[in-house]
């Protein structure tokens, strides 16, 4: 089944983040969901293994350029969403899970530098493109920006890729303490309430509005695959 990647090169961005807060809700909500941590500095293979939250997702570490192929087709084969954290820099892990993903999610904050970082993956998906002789789906996620206030700069770059004819999610994934205490607290968000977190209830809404989209953009991709080969 699909296998959505986090790819910008930047580091800092919310790429892991991004991909715990989607694995861990759509885990939640009853979907088979593992997390493929592509990541050398694997924080989501040390959030499943070193804490004791409850969640259902399943998170698989220790991937290297000669696995990464082979671990994405096993679990595609078997759940219903795979998701790839990915590590910052240009690689031959990253350019392979490229190849092999349904969609890529660029995760970026509404800020000039990150924009940039976004166009490097959107050059490797090009290059990926042309070496497989297929089309990969990228659209790009807006991170960590306000929910309260839109900046000036988050318009501006929202307008560029608009005018460049990029696809950006809908639902950002707002900055919130909650995002963060996933990883100090090792839990998911509902395991959270025993913290005390401000706008706890926030971030969860946010969250799954955010596996919604998605999952419909995930439908809508299947729709398009099975009209194709009526
Ligand atoms: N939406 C968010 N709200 C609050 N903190 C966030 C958010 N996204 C990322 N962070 C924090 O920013 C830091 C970097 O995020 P991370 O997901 O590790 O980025 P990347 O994987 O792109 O390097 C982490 O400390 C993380 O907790
Ligand atoms: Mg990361």
């Amino acid at each position: 089944m699909p296998v959505v990647s986090f790819a910008n090169p930047k580091g800092g961005v919310g790429k892991s983040t991004t991909a715990l807060v989607l694995g861990t809700t759509l885990a939640n909500a009853g979907h088979k969901v593992t997390i493929i941590d592509a990541d050398p500095r694997q924080v989501l293979h040390y959030w499943r293994t070193s804490g004791t939250s409850k969640n259902p997702v399943n998170v698989i570490g220790n991937v290297t350029e000669s696995n990464v192929i082979r671990l994405i087709q096993e679990r595609a084969a078997i759940d219903e969403v795979v998701l790839v954290d990915l590590e910052g820099t240009a690689s031959l892990v990253l350019s392979r899970a490229i190849s092999r993903s349904d969609l890529i999610l660029i995760p970026m904050q509404a800020a000039s530098l990150d924009a940039l970082g976004a166009g490097e993956v959107l050059g490797l998906i090009e290059q990926e493109e042309e070496a497989y002789n297929r089309k990969i789906d990228a659209r790009i996620i807006f991170t960590r920006t306000n929910p309260a206030i839109t900046t000036k700069i988050e318009r501006q770059i929202i307008d560029s890729l608009k005018n460049q004819g990029r696809p950006h999610l809908k639902t950002h994934l707002f900055q919130r303490q909650a995002y963060n205490a996933m990883f100090a607290a090792l839990a998911d968000l509902d395991e959270l309430v025993d913290y005390d977190i401000a706008n706890l209830n926030k971030a969860q809404k946010n969250a799954s509005d955010l596996a919604d989209e998605l999952v419909s953009i995930l439908a809508e991709q299947q729709a398009h695959e099975e009209n194709d080969h009526v």
